[in-house]
């Protein structure tokens, strides 16, 4: 989604901001565009449709918009269509203020008439238009900029991130922040904002995460801030202890492609850092056994793929607490009257941890009493910042549209706070903890193990590619790893697909399969293998060309029935989904590298969705 950096410093400010509005290029954008103030105090605003390529030809790279202050966009349309006019930034009429925004601006009609009324024209239809016009209406009046900016944020609705310039005030920017994250990044005689620490962290480590409410002023030599009340007020600075190289491709042909190939190691990460004496261990989580055991019932809230974790762990949680668990789309949970508690655990999961819809979900959990505690990766983001608790996952900075190692490294962490509750709870025997916490230390290997030979799986991808229709199906931990293999193959590929729980099959989509329907059997879940064996000849005699995945103990029986089998290794019933997954999210990437998509930003998608 949109992307946001601001700089001001000695160097050339154009360069900086082309490379850190690159940074950000993999949330998703449709148009590009940055506003420098120069040194006779003139804005200029360069900006295009289409890739930052186009814009940076434009401009040289930067090297002809001459100014050592900026401020730079990268858009994802809402209000109005992906062109040059719309782009951000904004300036007002009389060329004085130029604004980026991220978010939404709900009463910018009324706002719009407003200023209309006072003779004030609008050259695009976006709402952020309208906060650079009545800014500059206040700047009028008061003539100071943060003065004008508090009262627009006295006025205005909605959500945003906001980068302000004023070109008679050349010493700063402004920033302001309401449920879309902004950050400032505090370099040596410079400083920046990014909506995203991975646009800066080329040029800094030091940040301050913005709250809600709050506005600061940045000038080279130091941030002033203030909060919702416009007090002024000190904030905490945080390290990020992250490498760059951690979000470059170092090598490999796609972020997608590598971040697969990361899993191994991000699941090392993420879980070996919280066992001891093989025991699970959580070191910050603030709930405690009288808390568990007082649960009545357990929430998953998320969105896409992190919902489909929460899929996986109502199956894994249900049976290792015998409490019930609700999965919920973030999206319509919080308009469904939830009957959330005190006694209620809501687990939000969230890679971003700036997902709008996911965000507005906890709130409403948390205005019901209800204790939170997220499964988030981006360190100090909104989510994070919310929650009652929070449960890292160390899968470092995750930049393809696509999820991967985000969601692996979700799924163990889920799996392993089921282990821990369930030891606390009695509800997980001695032997069988032993045996989980065995299978846990040996899937980084396994996983790895599968990832050294990937030629079957290209084989099968460049026999399916051009497909135009596919059904994953499965029944149980089957099912809810189809969801995730059908997403990913939807959307970096564009074939249409769909994850049917098998049993389904026969109460209408059946209808669908004819001769030559490419249909994904997964049959790793040994429980019910002989179940997706009968789903495999119901479909087979339907036409359906099959392409199985199954275990490997599974593996010849299901090849006496079909050409085409994948093996994973096995484990534990309830990691098998976090192998099994892994040849579908390479089956998805080497389609959609057939069919020559554009892997890392699938069209009309965005990294972190801060819309609703
Ligand atoms: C799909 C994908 C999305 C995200 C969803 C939630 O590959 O990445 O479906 O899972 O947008 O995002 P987060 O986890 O950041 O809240």
């Amino acid at each position: 989604m949109c992307g946001i950096v601001g700089f001001i410093g000695t160097e050339q400010a154009a360069p900086i901001l082309l490379d850190g509005l690159q940074r950000l290029e993999y949330r998703g954008y449709d148009s590009a565009g940055i506003a420098v103030l120069s040194g006779e105090r003139e804005l200029q605003v360069k900006k295009s449709k289409g890739r930052l390529k186009v814009l940076s030809d434009i401009i040289n790279g930067g090297k002809s918009v001459e100014g050592t202050i900026g401020i730079g966009h990268t858009r994802w349309a809402t209000h109005g269509e992906p062109n040059d006019i719309n782009a951000h930034p904004h300036l007002s009429g009389n060329g004085k203020i130029a604004v980026v925004h991220n978010g939404i601006i709900e009463n910018y009609v009324e706002l719009r008439d407003f200023l209309r009324s006072k003779g004030y024209e609008f050259r695009s239809e976006t709402d952020t238009e309208v906060v650079t016009q009545l800014i500059a209406y206040y700047y009028e009046e008061c003539g100071s900029c943060l003065e004008a900016v508090f009262r627009v944020l006295r006025r205005i609705e909605g959500a945003y991130a906001l980068g302000i310039l004023c070109a008679d005030e050349p010493e700063h920017f402004i920033a302001a922040r309401k449920d879309a994250p902004l950050l400032i990044g505090y370099g040596e005689g410079c400083n920046f904002i990014a909506s995203d620490v991975t646009a800066i962290i080329k040029h800094t480590r030091d940040v301050s995460y913005m709250e809600d409410g709050e506005v600061a002023v940045v000038s080279k030599d130091g941030v002033e801030f203030y909060n919702s009340l416009e007090q002024p007020i000190t904030k905490e600075h945080h390290t990020i202890d992250w490498d760059v190289s951690a979000a470059e491709k170092g090598g490999y042909a796609h972020f997608m492609l590598k971040e697969i190939m990361e899993q191994p190691e991000a699941i090392r990460k993420t879980a070996f850092s919280r066992i001891k004496d093989n025991r699970v261990f959580f070191e910050d989580l603030k709930i405690d056994a009288d808390y568990i055991s007082s649960i009545n019932k357990i929430y998953i809230v998320a969105c896409g793929s992190s919902y489909h974790v929460g899929v996986v762990g109502k199956y894994n949680l249900e049976r290792m607490l015998r409490k019930p668990v609700e999965v919920c789309l973030a999206s319509e949970f919080r308009y469904c009257d939830p009957l959330v508690d005190p006694r209620s655990l809501v687990i939000v999961i969230s890679q971003s941890g700036e997902t709008l819809d996911t965000m507005a979900a906890l709130r409403e959990a948390k205005a019901l009493g209800a204790h939170i505690l997220s499964i988030v990766n981006v360190v100090g983001s909104s989510i994070a910042r919310e929650s009652d608790d929070v449960l890292y996952t160390w899968a470092g900075p995750e930049i393809a549209v696509a999820t991967t190692k985000a969601y692996s490294t979700q799924l163990v962490l889920l799996n392993m706070l089921g282990l821990y509750f369930g030891d606390i709870l009695g509800t997980v025997s001695q032997e069988e903890y032993a045996c989980i916490m065995n299978e846990l230390l040996r899937l980084p290997a396994k996983m790895e193990q599968m990832l050294e030979n990937t030629e079957d799986i290209k084989h099968f991808a460049s026999n399916y590619f051009n497909h135009d229709s596919v059904f994953f199906i499965g029944r149980n931990l089957d099912y809810a790893m189809g969801l995730e293999g059908s997403l990913k193959l939807k959307e970096i590929s564009y074939i249409h697909s769909e994850a049917y729980a098998s049993g389904e099959l026969k109460h209408g989509t059946i209808s669908l399969i004819e001769d030559g329907t490419l249909v994904v059997a997964l049959g790793t879940y040994s429980a019910l293998f002989d179940k997706a064996m009968s789903n495999v000849v119901e479909v087979q005699a339907r036409g359906a060309d099959v392409l199985a995945v199954t275990t490997e103990s599974h593996a010849a029986e299901m090849r006496k029935t079909v050409g085409n089998v994948i093996a994973v290794p096995n484990t534990h019933t309830i990691f098998q989904p976090s192998l099994g997954v892994v040849p579908l999210q390479l089956f998805a990437y080497y389609v959609a590298l057939l069919r020559g998509c554009d892997i890392d930003k699938p069209r009309n998608l965005a990294k972190s969705v801060t819309v609703e």
